[in-house]
Formats: C-alpha cells, sequence, structure tokens
C-alpha cells in the first residue's frame, strides 16, 4: 500500500485567511515564493492592526485616560506574548524596526563598550549583511578583529574552524540560527555552549528562523537574539531584540529621548527600566499589536507543525528540482539540516533571467545575492535564484515552479 503522509497543517483552509492569493498576477496564479524576504499577512494580524487604528487609536503609557490605557494594554500585552512564544521574559523582549537594527543595538550599545582594541569577534560566512556590517564598523572603531568560520561543500559550518577559532580572545561571536541563503541550520545551542566555556556571549541572528520552527532562548541559552515580524506574518517596522536580562541592565540605551527615561534634569538623567530604557519616542504600537496577532496565528498551527510542513515541502520540492537538467542547488540535501529555503542556478543563465521569466508566470522568487555577498563570493557564482516557503505554500505550487524552470530550460536551450 502507498505510504500517505501525514499533513501536519491545513494549507487550504490557512490560504482562506491570505486574500492577496485570490488575485492572479498577469492572468496567472499568485504563486508567492519570495518568504525568506517577507511573508504574506493573514486577515487576522490586518484585522488587529486596524481595530487599534479605529477603535482605541492613543499613545501609550503614562496615558490617563481610557483610550490610551487600553492601547497601553494591547501594546505590553503583544510584548507578553512574544516573550511567551520565544520563553524568554516580557522584560527581556525589546522592540525594535527589524533584526537589523536590533543587531545594531547590541553593536552600539554593549560593543561599544565592551569591546577593546585587539579583541576578536567571530562570525561565519553564512551571515546576512546585517549580522556583518555592524561588527565590521565596530572593529574598525575600536582596532578589533573580525574573524569567519568557513563552510564545507554541503554548506554547512566547518565545526574545525569553529573550534580553532574559540579561544579567549574571542570576545564575542555573531552566528546566524537559518542560512537565508543556503537554509543551513547551525547547531546553535552547541555552540553558544561552546563558546560560553571560553567567556564569548553570543548573539543569535533569528530572523530565518523565528518564523519557521520552535525557537527558545532559555534551552538556547544565547545572550542575545534577534528577528523580525514581517518575516512571520507580521507587519514591516517592528522586530525584536531578546536580550539576558544582566547584560540589558548593564547596557546603555542605543537610542535616547522621549519615553526611555525616569528622570531628566538640565544636565543629567536616569533611565526607566527594562525593557522600555530601550524604546525611546513613540512606539509602533499597531505593529506590536499586530506581531502580537502573528504569534497567535503561528501558536494557533504549532511551530512543530510549521516546521513539519516546510520540511515536507522542501523535501517535495529538492527532488523534483534535482531532476531538473542543468540545475545546481546549494546547501544541504538533508532536510533535516535546513530550512524552507532553496537556493540553485541553472545552466549559466543569470538568476535575474531565472526571476524574469518566473515572474512572467505569475511566480514570484528571488535572485542575486541576497544581502550574503561573501557567502555568494565563496559559493563562487554572481547570484543565486532563491524559491522559500512559508505555511501557505503547497506542492502544486511546486509543480507549477518545477514546469516554469523546464520552459526556462528550454528558452535559453539548456
Ligand atoms: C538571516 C537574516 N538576517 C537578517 C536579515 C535582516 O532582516 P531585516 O531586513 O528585517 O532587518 C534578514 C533578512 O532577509 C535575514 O534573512
Amino acid at each position: 500500500m502507498k505510504e500517505v503522509s501525514r499533513k501536519p497543517i491545513d494549507v487550504e483552509k490557512i490560504r482562506k485567511d491570505f486574500p492577496i492569493f485570490n488575485q492572479k498576477i498577469r492572468g496567472m496564479p499568485c504563486v508567492y515564493l519570495d518568504n525568506a524576504a517577507t511573508s504574506q499577512r493573514p486577515n487576522q494580524v490586518v484585522d488587529a492592526m486596524n481595530d487599534y487604528y479605529q477603535i482605541y487609536n492613543a499613545t501609550i503609557h503614562r496615558v490617563i485616560y481610557e483610550l490610551g490605557e487600553k492601547a497601553t494594554d494591547a501594546y505590553e500585552g503583544a510584548r507578553e506574548k512574544v516573550a511567551k512564544f520565544i520563553n524568554a521574559k516580557p522584560e527581556e523582549v525589546i522592540f525594535v524596526r527589524n533584526t537589523t537594527e536590533a543587531i545594531n543595538l547590541v553593536a552600539y550599545s554593549w560593543g561599544r563598550a565592551n569591546i577593546r582594541e585587539g579583541d576578536k569577534i567571530l562570525l561565519t560566512l553564512l551571515e546576512h549583511h546585517s549580522n556583518i556590517i555592524p561588527w565590521q564598523l565596530l572593529a574598525k572603531e575600536k582596532k578589533a578583529h573580525l574573524e569567519f568560520i568557513d563552510i564545507n561543500d554541503e554548506g554547512l559550518l566547518k565545526m574545525d574552524d569553529f573550534e580553532k577559532f574559540m579561544n579567549e580572545e574571542i570576545k564575542f561571536m555573531g552566528l546566524v540560527h537559518v542560512s537565508n541563503v543556503l537554509g543551513t541550520i547551525n547547531p546553535v545551542k552547541e555552540m553558544v555552549n561552546y563558546a560560553h566555556k571560553n567567556g564569548a556571549l553570543v548573539l543569535v541572528d533569528a530572523a530565518q528562523s523565528v518564523p519557521h520552527m520552535p525557537v527558545d532562548v532559555r534551552e538556547m541559552d544565547c545572550d542575545f537574539l534577534a528577528f523580525s515580524g514581517h518575516k512571520m506574518l507580521g507587519p514591516t517596522g517592528i522586530g525584536v531584540l531578546y536580550g539576558k536580562r544582566e547584560l540589558l541592565e548593564e547596557m546603555n540605551p542605543f537610542l535616547s529621548g522621549g519615553d526611555m527615561i525616569r528622570e531628566v534634569h538640565l544636565r543629567e538623567a536616569s533611565w526607566d527600566e527594562l525593557p522600555w530604557k530601550f524604546e525611546a519616542g513613540t512606539s509602533n504600537v499597531a505593529g506590536a499589536i499586530g506581531l502580537g496577532a502573528a504569534v497567535d496565528y503561528l501558536s494557533n498551527i504549532g511551530m512543530k507543525n510549521v516546521r513539519e510542513h516546510e520540511k515536507q515541502l522542501t523535501k517535495y520540492a529538492l527532488d523534483k528540482m534535482m531532476k531538473i537538467k542543468g540545475i545546481s542547488i546549494y546547501g544541504p540535501k538533508n532536510v533535516e539540516l535546513r530550512g524552507g529555503v532553496i537556493s540553485f542556478n541553472l545552466g549559466d543563465m543569470h538568476p535575474h533571467d531565472i526571476a524574469s521569466i518566473l515572474d512572467g508566470e505569475g511566480i514570484a522568487i528571488r535572485a542575486g545575492h541576497h544581502c550574503a555577498q561573501p557567502l555568494v563570493e565563496r559559493l563562487g557564482v554572481v547570484g543565486t535564484a532563491r524559491a522559500s516557503f512559508y505555511i501557505y505554500n503547497t506542492e502544486w505550487e511546486i509543480d507549477y515552479l518545477v514546469k516554469a524552470l523546464e520552459k526556462a530550460r528550454k528558452v535559453f536551450k539548456l
């Protein structure tokens, strides 16, 4: 009897919450496979934000009227939801704009106070520019050094390199959890443990993991963790920095001004408690509420189910795509070691040409260096085409992608 794999989530039901899929693109079905860049948002997220704007719009904190109290409760309620989602305490969850801002906050506030001349910061070749540039700027300013862990042919980090570099000169490590180019899932828990034994702190860039799999900061024991709302069904302009309470307590504010203070005098001021010390100015209230609704949506599905769905879809896609003549697929082939991101090239076609032909079929994929230029250079290519999946993607869409790739191959006579 043919084995039927259990479907962890009801994709057809989920798709009904996303009106964007009801439309045609150039007369074709809307096939959205650029989820590593940004996800789509369900009605529940947009409705939660609309309710704030239409029913209880007001500023938050220190407000002594009904609307403001309601808005404050919703904003702080969203923080509690996010904290529970990653197993943190609410005061350890700082609302920022996105992953990039979260990493910059750590580089400016922790980095400028703790990194000294001659210190080393360890990164990996899998990092997104967001987890490279802030450390380059810090290293230049402080005359510190950057080291990079290389990858092997499968796109996995070379653990020999990691152990070789990881000594007491390394003060800090920036480590991506899941690569946005190769999909590689790094063994963060083991790496954090090893770094701590050598006295280094670790920031985990979780932009591609928190939206797609269960993440528990206590279990991981990372010192800082960053992610963006817009990649996990939430709105743009809201993201999260998690930090261990004792570290955040010690750190100076990153941005300063209103809302982050306790007392202000003409020549001195004191800071508010965590997490507000790091949330200067009027906050993105609607954004936080939208992110809270996104967390509710994902929690209702269950993050184990999200991961299982993406694993099944990625396996299905890899099996089909590997049969296309002339295709090169990058990253690990074992779906236990990778997320739902597939980077590929087709013969000597430029990745932009691949994306453009697929666009003509209504399929949205990404092409280029994916803000990870050192990694793409390491692969020895000008760029890659990248398909990335989420909860609403289907096997039918992958069949459609494969058919369009076969068509592209024929156009370019590969
Ligand atoms: C691994 C990784 N880190 C950081 C970022 C930056 O995210 P944002 O642009 O939301 O700050 C991205 C976005 O693609 C990413 O994939």
